[in-house]
């Protein structure tokens, strides 16, 4: 069925994937990624329960193909505080209801590769994530040898988090992947230990400057009233001990 020549002037649009993209969608599936997945996955796809999915066409195949999808995303929305992710997100405390975005599938068949469809589709993703105010960051897994994938994400700029040793078993043999996330309104990874580490330096550092300043700025207004008194003005009003003796130290130096 997806059995296409290579595409010479692809028009590709973009749309939400429906229930008549059933058949497609599962062969794509089937092509592309060697985990197999549930029927009940494909219905849940087509008929939108509980996954968002967006759909690529090409517009200059002829006819009914005109609508026929070349590519495709999946993703669904995860609680933030249930994910495996929580610590890698900086979240509020007070808030409850913060989610994320959890990319499931993204393929393009093979002749249409390489024409930014991915890109594209990804793009979709994190456009509509970024419209929820309570979506923290999108996130998913690649195997860790998928160059093209992993290239993709990092063009995207996706951060890799962490390498999942032997998380996928495949036929037989384990693979790691690795962690990618894209943070969306305002959101970031929380402070490391030494991130922490190096915070508490630079506010003690400003500290001591401020505190510097103004023992700087309290001398030198002390030594223009000073100069105001040498030169037949009244005597500064003394306001504590500490200032009269530094007035005084002052006064004897000149
Ligand atoms: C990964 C995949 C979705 C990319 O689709 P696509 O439409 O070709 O992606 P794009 O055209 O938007 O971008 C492809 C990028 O990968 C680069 N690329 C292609 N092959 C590559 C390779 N072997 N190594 C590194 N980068 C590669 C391209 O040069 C391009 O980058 P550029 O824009 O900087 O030139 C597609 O290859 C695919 O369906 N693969 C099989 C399913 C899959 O692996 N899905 C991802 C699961 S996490």
């Amino acid at each position: 069925m997806v059995n296409l020549k290579d595409p010479c002037h692809p028009m590709i649009s973009y749309r939400r994937v429906q229930p008549s993209d059933l058949e497609v969608l599962e062969k794509i599936h089937g092509d592309l990624f060697p985990i197999r997945y549930e029927s009940e996955f494909f219905q849940n796809v087509v008929n939108g329960r509980d996954i968002m999915s967006w759909g690529a066409v090409d517009c200059s195949r002829p006819n009914e193909k005109s609508d026929e999808l070349i590519g495709f995303i999946t993703a669904r929305f995860v609680l933030a505080t249930e994910s495996e992710i929580e610590d890698l997100v900086s979240l509020d405390s007070s808030k409850s209801n913060q989610t994320l975005v959890y990319i499931l599938t993204l393929g393009v068949v093979e002749s249409y590769r390489n024409f930014g469809i991915a890109s594209s589709l990804i793009r979709e993703v994190i456009k509509y994530a970024s419209s929820i105010p309570t979506c923290r960051a999108i996130y998913l897994h690649v195997i860790s040898y998928n160059n093209p994938a992993i290239h993709l994400y990092k063009k995207l700029s996706f951060h890799c988090l962490r390498r999942l040793y032997n998380y996928y078993f495949i036929n037989g043999q384990h693979y790691d992947s690795y962690l990618f996330i894209y943070y969306v309104n305002g959101s970031r990874s929380p402070c490391s230990p030494l991130e922490l580490v190096m915070l508490l330096v630079t506010y003690t550092k400003s500290g001591f400057k401020s505190m510097a300043a103004k023992l700087w700025k309290n001398e030198d207004r002390k030594i223009s009233k000073l100069r105001k008194c040498k030169s037949g003005c009244l005597l500064p009003m003394v306001e504590n001990k500490t200032t009269l003796s530094l007035e005084g130290t002052w006064c004897q130096s000149v």
